[in-house]
């Protein structure tokens, strides 16, 4: 094991969505001076909006600028159109990309509507895109209440890259509130636990008492199979923000 994650504990979602804008934005202005791209790994879900909101708003004022950032999403529903009002595309477009200054062509992600036969080619083109721009310089991950980042599901170990996956019924549950009257897809298309441990820098966040479990147990176990996001314990620069009540099982045992 190389590093010890850095766990950071705020009051409250606002604080930890303050927190990880920060740091998201000392990467894309360092990256800026530099003049270099800043690849960026984004995941979708709840727990993220807060960030993409205050990113949209730091832009709006004009003190961010998003030309030389290039995307890359954890992941996307499969099948899924990308017009679907379920889809990641649509999230992020909603959320994030049709707000800022990003390049159509610098934002990647898996598309839902690729024929069977070619998921795999897919997303083989997807981890070799991540390469060509010379690897994620940071992702940004939430954690689903079993232990999943992206749609890696309990199983999936530090080996995997981008694939088609299943979707087990822990996380099918959580997906029923966004899915209303339609069916939540049974499969996705993900990045691997072992390209979002390529990335140079990793940023964990979870807010909320129902987080509280499966953070006690990825930061503290052997990492292991069975909690995919235990292996981000193995990464140099892992950096996690949680709010108190996601703390709060963890804090008990360190208090
Ligand atoms: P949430 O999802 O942000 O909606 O809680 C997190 C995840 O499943 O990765």
């Amino acid at each position: 094991m190389s590093g010890k994650p850095q766990v950071i504990v705020l009051p409250d979602a606002h604080a930890v969505a303050a927190a990880v804008t920060q740091r998201l934005v000392a990467r894309i202005n360092e990256s800026r001076e530099a003049g270099q791209p800043c690849v960026l790994g984004l995941p979708t879900g709840k727990t993220p909006i807060g960030v993409y909101h205050h990113l949209v708003h730091l832009h709006r004022e004009g003190s961010l600028d998003f030309s030389h950032v290039v995307t890359f999403n954890l992941d996307e529903y499969y099948p899924m159109p990308a017009d679907s009002p379920h889809s990641y595309h649509r999230f992020m477009h909603h959320h994030l990309f049709d707000h800022v200054s990003i390049p159509p062509a610098h934002i990647h992600i898996p598309d839902g509507t690729v024929d069977d036969d070619k998921v795999a080619d897919h997303a083989r083109w997807y981890e070799q895109q991540i390469q060509k721009h010379g690897g994620l310089d940071v992702v940004l991950l939430g954690i689903g209440r079993n232990g999943h980042i992206g749609f890696n599901e309990p199983g999936a170990g530090p080996e995997t890259r981008t694939r088609r996956v299943q979707l087990g019924a822990t996380t099918r549950t959580d997906a029923l509130a966004d899915f209303m009257d339609a069916a939540v897809p049974r499969e996705a298309i993900s990045m691997g636990v072992g390209t979002m441990l390529d990335a140079r820098e990793i940023i964990l966040m979870a807010t909320g008492a129902h987080k509280a479990d499966i953070i006690h147990q990825a930061l503290t176990m052997t990492p292991d199979v069975t909690v995919p996001a235990s292996f981000l314990q193995s990464h140099p620069a892992v950096c996690v923000l949680l709010d108190e009540a996601a703390a709060q099982v963890l804090n008990h045992e360190t208090a």
